[in-house]
């Protein structure tokens, strides 16, 4: 069966990261027709636009997509991060970022094995709030943090059964409850009832800021992390820092109702300090499109590829050499 796949390449070092997954990919035996999309700094650079409608249409209809990085130096913040990524994970219903952490004995601790549910179309992101008075001495800003109990609860549903799923099935709600009284409030009790459902998941919970301590100095307490977008999205770079390195951090942006194509990406950025030099390490993006081969139900390819990104340690070279690397140790 031959998958059809989005792919996104973006900025600096995003295209020649994603040219490594996908050789890995193809030489781990799937058939994939690509469907290439110039979306990115680039683009909006030259043209002004960001996601044209018909593009965005044509994304829909894919069974997967896999993207590099977006983001040049010469692009006002917010310009694509609002309008390409966070609108694809709207549009697309993305509503989990799943980002898997695995790493050996480190300086500060025995080494981690976890993987952090992020919640990721609600919460500060979905862009509630505005300006009063704009550039005014009296200037207000607010931006506040939608949670639905809709959209809480089928993320949590969907990290429950995960949870299940694993040796360890243990899941640690992550939030702010003491503070955020409203919005942890309903993510608690959303966290409790659907707990019912699930007795054989071990469930815990920890505050934003001690999980930031634990995850440094015992992640081993972790298997399964829930949380809500912008917790997920700080724990998820020190997640990087304590597991290999970004380097090795890896997404998957999931519609797991499977109403359209989910999109996978390494969590780094475009780099374009180093891009086209070759010092890129693709590890990243290679095991983000081993995720997404696992979300095709492409298994086996999938685990053969983790496994071959996991005994690489030992390779250096450039980005194209570490890419062959991984694909003869298949
Ligand atoms: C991430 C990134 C994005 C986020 C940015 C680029 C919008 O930091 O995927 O973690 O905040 O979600
Ligand atoms: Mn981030």
């Amino acid at each position: 069966m031959t998958h059809r796949i989005g792919v996104i390449g973006g900025d600096g070092i995003g295209p020649e990261v994603v040219a490594e997954a996908l050789k890995v990919a193809r030489a781990a035996g799937v058939e994939l027709e690509e469907v290439p999309f110039d979306l990115g700094g680039s683009r909006y650079l030259a043209t002004g636009e960001v996601l044209p409608a018909d593009e965005l249409e044509r994304i829909r209809h894919l069974d997967a997509v896999l993207l590099g990085a977006v983001g040049t130096p010469d692009v006002p913040p917010g310009v694509l991060e609002r309008g390409l990524l966070l609108r694809l994970r709207f549009e697309l219903d993305l509503y989990v970022n799943l980002r898997p952490f695995l790493a050996g004995p480190g300086r500060h601790n025995d080494g981690a094995d976890f993987v952090v549910v992020r919640e990721n179309t609600e919460g500060v992101y979905a862009g509630e709030g505005g300006f009063l008075r704009k550039g005014t001495p009296q200037e207000i800003a607010t931006q506040g943090s939608v949670n639905t109990r809709h959209g809480v609860e089928r993320c949590v549903r969907f990290a429950f059964a995960l949870a299940r799923g694993r040796e360890r099935h243990r899941l640690t709600l992550v939030h702010k409850t003491n503070v955020l009284t409203f919005a942890g409030d309903l993510w608690q009790r959303t966290f409790g009832e659907v707990a019912a459902d699930f007795p054989d998941v071990d469930t815990g919970y920890d505050h934003v800021d001690a999980a930031a301590i634990h995850l440094v100095a015992d992640p081993d307490r972790y298997d399964v992390i829930v949380t809500d977008n912008l917790f997920g999205d700080i724990l998820t770079d020190l997640g990087g820092a304590i597991a290999g390195g970004i380097g090795r951090a890896a997404s998957g942006n999931l519609n797991p109702d499977r109403t359209g194509p989910s999109m996978f990406e390494p969590v780094h950025g475009s780099a374009p300090d180093i891009a086209g030099s070759g010092r890129a390490d693709p590890r990243a993006a290679v095991i983000s499109a081993a995720m997404m081969l696992e979300f095709l139900g492409e298994d086996e390819a999938a685990d053969r590829i983790a496994k071959a990104v996991g005994s690489s340690e030992d390779v250096a070279g450039t980005t194209s050499e570490i890419g062959d690397a991984i694909a003869e140790r298949l």
